[in-house]
């Protein structure tokens, strides 16, 4: 496989094409960004911890009958992924009220939800990732009504495979955002799974081990993501 020109440039991945126009890869940077790319900072190590994770969970959806679009490890900071035509529409599921939601409704931070609440959002960050739902995301041409079936059954298939494999490291997955994107007319996973796009709490103490250490400047990020793949067997060489 050979890496070709950088296409996009994320906020803490960038993306190359290769010679195969059905694949590409992805690179993840240290760059950690937050409230909308506002705030910037690089972390050492976060590509390396990041994209190891991002494949080990990619492998446990795979293996759980979820459609990702990953295919392998490519380096330290680099995976080979399926080219998928993203849908701009982000899904989010909470198992326990945290960040926007206890901001939108007031409600107290760490309640259980019973069942699990299912969100969608605009991936834009010039609209600041705005709140939208079914009816907008057909009208405006997002995603239509069967994509969105889809992504929503396999949003809560992924609840179901990593909720129990965050509880059996002692740790409680509170939320987490997912996106989807066609790759020969199928529906697939694409984008990452790692602790910049969850929420995950020890357990016991709810100390928080994921992006909100960043966010809420509370340090430690990369040594608790560490300590969370570490709890569930991610193995970063
Ligand atoms: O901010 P909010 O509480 O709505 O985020 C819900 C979950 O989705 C969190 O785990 C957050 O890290 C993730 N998220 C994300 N990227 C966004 C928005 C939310 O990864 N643009």
């Amino acid at each position: 496989m050979e890496k070709r020109d950088e296409l996009y440039a994320g906020k803490a991945k960038s993306v190359y094409g290769t010679d195969d126009p059905n694949r590409l890869i992805l690179h993840f940077r240290d760059d950690t960004s937050a409230f909308d790319g506002k705030r910037k900072e690089a972390l050492e190590r976060k590509g390396m911890v990041n994209n190891k994770f991002n494949a080990f969970i990619m492998d446990k959806l795979q293996a759980a009958g979820i459609p990702t679009h990953f295919e392998k490890l490519l380096s330290d900071t680099e995976c080979l992924v399926k080219k998928l035509d993203m849908i701009p529409v982000e899904c989010v599921v909470r198992n326990l009220a945290a960040g926007g939601l206890v901001r939108r409704l007031g409600v107290e931070e760490g309640i259980e939800l019973v069942p699990p609440t299912f969100e969608l959002f605009l991936k834009n960050d010039e609209k600041g990732d705005p709140m939208i739902n079914e009816s907008l995301a057909q009208t405006f041409g997002w995603a239509t009504s069967d994509q969105l079936s889809r992504m929503k059954a396999l949003t809560f298939q992924v609840n179901d495979v990593l909720k129990q494999l965050f509880q059996d490291g002692d740790m409680l997955l509170v939320d987490y955002k997912l996106e989807f994107g066609v790759f020969d007319g199928e529906i697939l996973l694409g984008d990452e799974f790692s602790p910049d796009g969850c929420r995950l709490w020890d357990a016991k103490t709810r100390e928080k081990m994921d992006k909100d250490r960043f966010r809420q400047g509370l340090g430690g990020v990369i040594e608790a993501y560490e300590e969370v793949g570490r709890r569930i067997g991610v193995n970063f060489g």
